[in-house]
């Protein structure tokens, strides 16, 4: 069977195999930068980031929620909203990056990426992707927290996302299926980051103790197999509100505010919150910096 890491170098091209984030001059820590993603699909990746970015933001915390999941406009369509621009229009020049933020509930921050606008990124030339980057130096106060939805799996447009990032919660649901991918995904994250920083949420969970089994299963494997610490930080129980609200556009932090997985939201939050975040290299521009050089590997 052919190595994870070995296909993951071809999908990202040679000059980006060692993805030397090292490289990467480091800035004043400004803030922090977390990726949501999953190895396999469908395990509620947009509904964590959604849900927790909204309760992040009602913490007091200024959150940017930007959607790099390149197939779907999924976090707006949870939001119920319809923003006019994504990024796909800063990159074609149509509109300076803080033109495309559209303001959600309490005031977080979204930026869209719109369908193809990931990819647009990952085939800027030097020009345009140094435009990008300082347009960017805009945007990096404007928050403290950005949350990443990512798409799944191992491809090269979620990976570019998840390598840039300072630390990384992985979304898996008990299933072996989804746990064997998730595993799979904190695999890559060990042999291509440089000191991950890795979170599990289990979601869907029948029941506590089956989302704790699964949670110090990956845990467990992790410290095993790869000396790597990979931190449980909790669960979301299967919840037919969670389907209500997608089905309404209307995240279960608005609509059930005190229902079991608001609740549950609000616990992972505090605990993402309360933990502790990578002191490098956390702002925007970096993280940017860092999605563009390992696209730009590629060529
Ligand atoms: N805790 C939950 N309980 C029940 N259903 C859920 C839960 N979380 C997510 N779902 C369902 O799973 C679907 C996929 O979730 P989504 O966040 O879009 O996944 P992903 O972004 O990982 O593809 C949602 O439409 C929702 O119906
Ligand atoms: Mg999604």
């Amino acid at each position: 069977m052919q190595d994870q890491a070995e296909r993951l170098r071809q999908m990202m091209g040679n000059e980006s195999a060692s993805v030397n984030l090292d490289r990467v001059a480091s800035g004043p820590s400004v803030c922090r930068v977390i990726a949501v993603t999953s190895g396999k699909g469908g395990v509620g990746k947009t509904n964590i980031s959604v849900n927790l970015a909204l309760a992040m933001t009602n913490k007091g915390k200024k959150v940017l929620l930007f959607d790099a999941d390149m197939g779907l406009a999924n976090v707006d369509v949870m939001l119920g909203m319809i923003p006019q621009f994504n990024l796909l229009h800063v990159l074609n020049g149509q509109k300076s990056l803080p033109e495309i933020i559209t303001e959600g509930p309490g005031g977080l921050k979204i930026v869209a990426s719109g369908s193809g606008g990931v990819q647009e990124l990952a085939d800027l030339n030097e020009a345009q992707r140094g435009k990008f980057l300082s347009a960017l130096q805009d945007l990096q106060h404007q928050a403290e927290v950005i949350l990443i939805d990512t798409g799944a799996g191992l491809h090269r447009n979620v990976l570019a996302f998840v390598l840039a990032a300072e630390e990384v919660v992985v979304v898996t649901t008990p299933e072996p299926t989804a746990l064997m991918d998730a595993y799979g995904m904190i695999k890559i994250l060990h042999r291509e980051k440089r000191e991950p920083q890795i979170r599990v949420v289990v979601n869907m969970a029948g029941s506590p103790m089956e989302a704790d089994e699964a949670g110090q299963k990956l845990s467990v494997l992790s410290k095993r197999f790869l000396d790597l610490k990979v931190e449980y930080l909790g669960f979301i129980l299967r919840d037919p509100g969670m389907i209500r609200a997608v089905k309404e556009q209307k995240p279960v932090m608005l609509s059930s505010p005190m229902g079991p997985s608001a609740l549950s939201l609000n616990r992972l939050a505090d605990s993402l919150l309360s933990g502790k975040a990578k002191e490098s290299d956390g702002n925007l521009l970096q993280f940017f910096k860092k999605v563009t050089q390992i696209f730009g590997g590629k060529a």
